[in-house]
């Protein structure tokens, strides 16, 4: 009987714990063995499984956080870890394991693929910064957690008629502050993948100001720069005194919404039907709602397609 492993690795997002229930459930469907790593590549290591049956994954679809754990593990990058890692397969027999993370735990995966385990990955991170996939599993969630946020700042910046700059997390990818500031309709966003000047958004402040708009919410993802550091700028250019709010690990936390629970659960069966198929170091996806098996390599060497919609919308939306 093929024996297969389940991990979650990388910083944590909604749906996680979804996507291992579909997995799991999917793998008992098609009469595999079944077994959950605690912590990702480090529990890999340590030889920290235990197999999982369909109870195991009860009562968790709905459920922030990943109830395996995960971590980032610096050992596994090193080859006496694999080894120690590959070691712990072969003795329990597991031929195939499927990585839920991003890019990093992807790596991972790959590295496992090299020694001869069977793996596919699942794409899970708030960040959705991987090209290959329309969307990953817990970015549709972070983008509603920052958008209440939004909704409560905008609230007392409105009260106050004061800017305020919200920093947002997504690593070098502006997604994140680009759908929750459209969605909530923020003056100004600034990603890494578009240049800004400080001028432009001071001319926006005033303007709206002229206009008599009582908040500026300027949107900015934590890769395209330092928020103090544009706060004391705008200040200079605009005489105005504004506020940061950096919302942090609130984002990677909460309850998954119906569209990340539709994904994670989606994106679990795939992986094991393409793992049953023959599949190998692959990653699932999500083109226009179809899901599709890309080669890992291939999958990370994709730069992301933006067509530059929103930040248009933005611009013409938010005058
Ligand atoms: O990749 C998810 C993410 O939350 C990024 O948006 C952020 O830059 C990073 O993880 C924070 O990592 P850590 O949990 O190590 O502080």
């Amino acid at each position: 009987m093929k024996k297969i492993a389940v991990l979650t690795s990388g910083g944590d997002a909604p749906g996680m714990n979804a996507a291992v229930r579909a997995v799991v459930r999917a793998a008992l469907y098609y009469n595999y063995e079944i077994y959950g790593v605690k912590r990702g590549f480090e529990g890999l290591i340590k030889g920290d499984l235990e197999q999982l049956n369909a109870s195991s994954v009860g009562d968790i679809i709905h459920k922030g956080g990943t109830f395996l754990k995960t971590a980032r593990s610096k050992t596994f990058m090193t080859p006496e870890g694999r080894k120690q890692a590959i070691d712990q397969l072969h003795a329990l027999n597991i031929s195939a394991v499927i990585v839920i993370g991003g890019d990093g735990s992807f790596r991972g995966a790959e590295a496992l693929s090299r020694e001869g385990i069977q793996t596919i990955g699942i794409p899970a991170t708030i960040d959705n910064d991987l090209g290959y996939t329309d969307f990953t599993i817990g970015f549709d969630t972070a983008v509603n957690t920052v958008l209440r946020a939004v909704t409560n700042i905008r609230d007392t910046s409105s009260s106050h008629e004061k800017t305020t700059i919200i920093e947002v997390m997504g690593r070098n990818c502006g997604d994140l502050a680009l759908y929750a500031g459209a969605a909530g309709g923020a003056e100004s966003i600034i990603v890494p993948e578009k240049p800004f000047t400080v001028q432009e958004i001071a001319d926006k402040i005033r303007k709206g100001r002229t206009r008599g708009k009582l908040h500026h919410i300027l949107m900015l993802a934590e890769g395209a720069g330092s928020a103090t550091e544009i706060q004391q700028k705008l200040e200079a250019e605009t005489g105005e005194k504004s506020r940061i709010t950096v919302l942090g690990f609130i984002q990677r936390g909460g309850d998954p919404t119906a569209a990340d629970r539709l994904l994670a659960s989606r994106m679990g069966l795939k992986a094991v039907e393409a793992c049953r198929d023959g599949a190998d170091s692959a990653v699932i996806g999500i083109d226009k709602n179809d899901l599709t098996v890309t080669n890992i390599d291939e999958a990370l060497k994709r730069g992301k397609k933006d067509d530059g919609e929103l930040t248009r919308l933005t611009t013409i939306l938010s005058t």
